[in-house]
């Protein structure tokens, strides 16, 4: 679609409790110019993340909080339109920090973490989910952190969210027997039949700690734990000795006023086992890396993608909103142009 005017999604209000339509407003601005050293990207793709809701309230502690009128912040995968810079020529598709918008002017800087998508196997789309940040972050985190051995048995939480289906392949991928969490029966049956996980809990209808009791009986070995609270402290105390605990995301948690006190953290103690912290934009070295193996992978049929697709830039609200519902299956993006 060709438009005019630069539609631009900003921030209404700090969102109380759940994200809501009314916590954002949607702006027609006049489409930006460009000075030397800089191009213009036209959006075709927007991701939204469930750290999107931390960035629209006070005191997020991931990035600086958006303030009230700011275009909200995104990923997003851009056609290069016009440009002032020749090593950004017209035609580049890149994934970067474009804002939930129709229109951004970029300098493609060293450290902005735009990239040029090099890739060829696999739709541009996948440049903000398997072959984007989400999948950069399940593929850095588990190689760095969760260090996987052939044979171990490894737990994701969030299993069929964009992070956690690709997790759970690489896992398995690397010789693990994975087990997925995951909040519905449907969801548990996609990742046993589509993504190869051996066992699932469906989290909302089962005993997460019985459950964990059934299908890992001989004990966990990798967390890749992308909600946190109540589920991770149940993981806690089936983890194995030297145990490595990736504490990627604590969605369950976001709209807590409170965080989730932990019961059972002694056990990382008791079992000599690791708990780490991640960041994938720390990982920047790594993203050519990651995108080249699992590029790979897909072309191989090896590695598949869930994506789940909304058309138009007036759905970016509803799509976060869906995160927050658990009404995605794989990485939520929306269509722009
Ligand atoms: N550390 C980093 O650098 C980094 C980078 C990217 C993402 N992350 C984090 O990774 C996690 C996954 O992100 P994503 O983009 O892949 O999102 P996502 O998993 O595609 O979407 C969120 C999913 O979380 C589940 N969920 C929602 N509320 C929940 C609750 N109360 N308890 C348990 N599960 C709940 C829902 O699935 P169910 O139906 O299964 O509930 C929902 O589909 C997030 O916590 C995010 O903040 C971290």
């Amino acid at each position: 679609m060709t438009v005019k005017v630069n539609r631009q999604w900003c921030l209404a209000a700090r969102p109380v409790g759940a994200v809501k339509e009314s916590d954002f407003s949607l702006q027609e601005k006049a489409i930006p110019s460009i000075e030397k050293g800089e191009f213009l990207l036209r959006t075709r793709y927007l991701s939204v993340a469930p750290v999107m809701r931390n960035y629209m309230i006070d005191g997020a502690g991931i990035e600086e909080p958006l303030a009230i009128g700011d275009v909200m912040r995104g990923r997003g995968v851009g056609e290069i339109v016009e440009s002032r810079n020749t090593e950004w020529p017209v035609g580049t598709i890149v994934q970067g920090k474009l804002g939930w918008q129709d229109y951004a002017v970029a300098d493609g800087a060293p450290g902005s973490l735009m990239f040029a998508i090099r890739q060829t196997v696999a739709p541009i789309a996948t440049g903000l989910g398997v072959l984007g940040m989400t999948g950069f972050t399940s593929y850095c985190a588990l190689k760095d952190i969760g260090k996987p051995k052939k044979g171990e048995t490894v737990v994701v939480s969030g299993a069929l969210g964009g992070v956690g289906s690709t997790a759970v392949q690489l896992a398995r991928l690397m010789g693990c027997r994975v087990i997925g969490i995951a909040g519905s029966n449907e969801k548990c049956r996609l990742l046993e039949e589509k993504l190869g996980c051996h066992a699932t809990i469906n989290y909302r209808d089962q005993d997460v700690g019985e459950a964990l009791s059934q299908v890992t009986p001989d004990g966990v070995d990798i967390f890749f734990d992308n909600v946190g609270g109540s589920i991770l402290d149940q993981v806690l105390l089936h983890i194995n000795k030297y145990a490595r605990i990736i504490c990627c995301g604590r969605i369950s948690e976001y709209l807590n006023d409170e965080p989730y006190r932990l019961r059972n953290w002694g056990e990382i103690g008791h079992m000599c086992a690791k708990m780490q912290g991640f960041f994938v934009y720390d990982y920047a070295p790594m993203f050519a890396e990651a995108e080249a193996t699992m590029a790979e992978w897909i072309a191989s049929g090896d590695l598949t993608y869930q994506e789940d697709r909304l058309e138009g830039l007036e759905m970016m609200p509803t799509a976060l909103i869906r995160l927050y519902d658990g009404k995605n299956v794989g990485k939520q993006i929306v269509h722009v142009s």
